[in-house]
């Protein structure tokens, strides 16, 4: 039989991902995309899906009180894979009314359209919450990980909108039995990363001989994921997650801003033909940001043993087949960096001389 499964957010980076997979790989499903398309969201990333026969885009809020639950009413969902939020720390420490208004408000929007149009049966049904390990705070540099009993303990905006978002998901499954699923994953990295997180925004900046911001020292440090992976993991949690649980997912691949950068600048140097050590000229340490977590670390091992899931790429591959993916796609990232990017980034850049 067919199902019916909502994707939320798969106009940006990483829902992009996922509901390519679910298109291809399960012909049987009929994939929504619901997605407002904020700065974010970019259908250009979706362009040699469109018009797969199990594929439909909606354009809609998922901060709607009227439209989300006419949506659950109509087209009967089977499952949720929810990714829809807003998703950049910096922005959140400038405007945090658009992350609670989005992370916690939309989200407590659709579990509750869930809950309403499941009531009846609940059997066989899924609402997965795509989250972050930035719910967790941050380590020290001790060789610590964080694990899916590790204490939530945000520091961000972004990551207070995005605990208060699985707390919400929890209460849903303890109070009404909604079946849930979450996972808390690191930081991604791969084709169609807005180029306003780190790896982007510099892999584009050396394009164009421009200074890579280095927040404080460079010293803090986070797990990278490619974004397949990440996808990949998305895809057998939804499948054979077990109903209540949290699995977290990580990359085990810690690196310090400022090795990362390193080595990005090594391999731009190289692609672009340039000596080795021009790129790294760029570089240029900035006033760090506030409340800025020194260290992210995920130990993805329940995942890895109860699924079977493990990542399958190493970063330095990750990385080179990312910078040749900017590099092929020099359309796609002059579109997303003109207009109002250009205002967004000089003002950010400005603020933090
Ligand atoms: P993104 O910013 O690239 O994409 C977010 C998408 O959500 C965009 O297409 C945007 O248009 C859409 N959206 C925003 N507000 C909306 C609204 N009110 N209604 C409908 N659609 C809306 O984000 P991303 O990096 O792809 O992250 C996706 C999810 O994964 C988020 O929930 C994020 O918290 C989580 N996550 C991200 C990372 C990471 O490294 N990027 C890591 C772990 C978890
Ligand atoms: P980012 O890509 O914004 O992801 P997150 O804050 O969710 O981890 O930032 C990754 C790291 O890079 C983080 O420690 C902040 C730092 N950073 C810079 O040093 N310079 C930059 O211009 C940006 C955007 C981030």
């Amino acid at each position: 039989m067919k199902k019916n499964i909502l994707i939320t957010g798969a106009a940006g980076f990483i829902g992009s991902h996922v509901v390519r997979l679910f298109v291809n790989k399960y012909p049987e499903y009929h994939i929504f995309n619901l997605d407002t398309l904020t700065y974010a969201g970019n259908l250009e990333n979706l362009k040699d899906i469109t018009d797969a026969p199990n594929y439909t885009f909606i354009k809609g809020d998922i901060t709607d009180e009227v439209f989300i639950p006419e949506l659950f009413a109509k087209y009967n969902f089977d499952g949720v894979i929810h990714l829809a939020a807003e998703s950049h720390v910096d922005r959140s420490i400038t405007d945090p009314f658009s992350f609670i208004r989005t992370n916690v408000f939309g989200t407590c929007n659709l579990l509750n359209s869930a809950k309403n149009a499941w009531k009846e049966n609940m059997e066989g049904k899924r609402f997965y919450h795509v989250s972050t390990d930035e719910v967790y705070g941050a380590l020290e540099f001790d060789g610590s990980f964080f694990t899916e009993s590790t204490k939530y303990d945000p520091h961000s905006p972004y990551s207070a909108s995005k605990a208060s978002s699985d707390h919400f998901v929890r209460a849903y499954n303890d109070t009404y039995g909604l079946p849930v699923v979450i996972s808390n994953c690191s930081n991604n990295y791969g084709a169609n990363h807005f180029p306003e997180k780190l790896i982007p925004l510099s892999i584009n900046n050396i394009k164009h001989n421009k200074p890579i911001p280095i927040y404080g020292k460079g010293e803090n440090v986070r797990d990278w994921l490619w974004v397949n992976d990440h996808a990949r993991a998305i895809d057998i949690i939804f499948h054979n997650g077990k109903n209540g649980q949290t699995y977290n997912i990580g990359g085990n691949n810690e690196w310090s801003n400022i090795e990362l950068i390193h080595k990005l600048c090594e391999i731009m140097d190289r692609k672009l033909g340039r000596e080795h050590g021009e790129s790294a000229k760029l570089i240029t340490f900035v006033k760090d940001r506030a409340g800025h977590d020194l260290r992210y670390a995920i130990d993805s091992s329940k995942l890895q043993n109860e699924l079977g899931w493990k990542p399958s790429l190493q970063f330095e591959e990750g990385l080179e087949k990312t910078v040749d993916w900017y590099l092929e796609n020099q359309e796609w990232l002059d579109n997303v960096t003109s207009g109002q990017y250009q205002n967004y980034y000089e003002k950010q850049y400005k603020e933090r001389q």
